[in-house]
């Protein structure tokens, strides 16, 4: 237990019931005066991104609104949001919706102060500049996006899911209010919420962990297993949305300052080449790489098991996660991709898993090959 501790969180995280209400203020404690809201279209149509925007000018904030994000965001929604940035003179970004809107708020209010475009940054700490102030409100359960220093963008031209990981994409301020996830339906409750158990379990195994992050995900993976299946069943269960919230921020927290694992690490190019949302991705992927890993880190998955209340065993959790899928109604890989084209692309694929740097820290370190046979065990 010698390991150094190194945390970065965004200045101000506030998390609870109703604290997006308080944007306008913390927005302009961060110095914004004239902000771009980046959110997609179902916000502006629930009227979230609205009540974000109403709060904003309040405080005296001019705002502009780019909406025009697609699920799993491509460098063409960035360039757009660039635009619309700079069309408004915004000296600041705030982001509302899910992890996509939310990256792309990200990769904007960096790009704002960076040359080139936003793949020339791909990869660890390569953002020469920090961006624009942004304030990341999640209305999922989420991604953890808001506390984390990542961002995920597709280059549509290559099918790559590209990660960049720089201090520089850290919000400003984050602001994680359960009430915002009230209107998830059960599918998007279940994917997201399956990526921050997995947040929470890569962030534990993996050999970047340290004693913060370590009880970070400890929490999270017990406050998420404990109830994602009640969410799931029942979207007005307040006291469960409010649980579910808490562990994806925590999640998020302790991924960012550890890292992910082989399970991102290989469901990003199933993401690239299938357009399957990043959650569900990941979901059909962690059973199996959970069993596969589990010889290498016995005694970290037994504490992982305990914490979500089940036997201190590994197979214990492996079992777990293979209920919460069927319980959840995730389907195997086979149903959501063509065997002709998964045949094709399977190499290619084991080997962007591996460039991503993500399996370089599982317990157990994969060979191409055994990333391949790994697709097909979930296949
Ligand atoms: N940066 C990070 O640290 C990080 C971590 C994990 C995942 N991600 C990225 O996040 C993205 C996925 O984000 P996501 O799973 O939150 O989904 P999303 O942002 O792609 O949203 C999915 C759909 O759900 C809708 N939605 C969002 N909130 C809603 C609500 N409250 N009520 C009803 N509908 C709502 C959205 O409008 C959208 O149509 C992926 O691109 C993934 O790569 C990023
Ligand atoms: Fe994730």
């Amino acid at each position: 237990m010698g390991g150094v501790v190194e945390l970065h969180l965004p200045p101000d995280l506030l998390i609870g019931g109703g604290v997006s209400e308080q944007a306008g203020e913390l927005a302009h404690g961060a110095g914004l005066r004239r902000a771009l809201v980046i959110t997609d279209g179902v916000m502006v149509e629930q009227g979230i991104a609205g009540r974000v925007a109403e709060r904003l000018e309040a405080a005296g904030i001019a705002v502009a609104v780019f909406s025009e994000i697609a699920r799993e965001p491509t460098t063409d929604e960035v360039d757009g949001g660039l635009a619309a940035l700079r069309e408004h003179d915004a000296d600041g970004v705030v982001a509302v919706g899910g992890g996509s809107s939310l990256d792309t708020g990200k990769a904007v209010a960096v790009m704002a102060s960076n040359e080139g475009t936003i793949g020339d940054y791909a990869g660890y700490d390569q953002i020469p500049a920090g961006g624009l102030p942004l304030v990341a409100i999640p209305t999922t359960a989420g991604t953890g996006s808001e506390v984390t220093r990542a961002t995920v963008i597709t280059d549509a031209a290559r099918d790559v899911k590209m990660m960049l990981l720089d201090t520089h994409l850290l919000p400003r301020v984050a602001l994680s209010d359960w009430r915002l996830t009230v209107t998830c339906p059960p599918s998007l409750t279940a994917h997201v919420g399956v990526d921050s158990l997995t947040h929470a379990i890569e962030a534990y195994v993996s050999s970047k962990a340290n004693a913060v992050t370590d009880l970070l995900a400890l929490r999270a993976a017990g406050l998420i297993a404990r109830h994602l299946r009640r969410v799931h069943a029942d979207g007005d269960d307040e006291e469960a949305r409010e649980a579910l919230m808490l562990g994806a921020t925590l999640a998020g927290a302790a991924f960012s300052n550890a890292s992910v694992a082989l399970v991102h690490g290989m469901s990003r190019p199933i993401g690239a080449h299938f357009h399957v949302p990043h959650g569900l991705s990941n979901a059909v992927l962690l059973p199996t790489v959970t069993a596969w890993s589990l010889e290498a880190a016995r005694g970290r998955y037994a504490e992982l098991a305990e914490a979500m209340g089940l036997a201190a065993d590994g197979d214990a959790l492996v079992a777990e996660l293979e209920a919460l899928n069927a319980d959840l109604g995730v389907p195997r890989l086979r149903e959501l991709a063509e065997r002709e084209h998964f045949d094709r692309v399977t190499a290619a694929m084991a080997d962007a898993a591996l460039e991503s740097g993500s399996p370089g820290f599982n317990p157990r370190e994969p060979t191409a090959e055994e990333i391949v046979a790994l697709y097909e065990e979930a296949w």
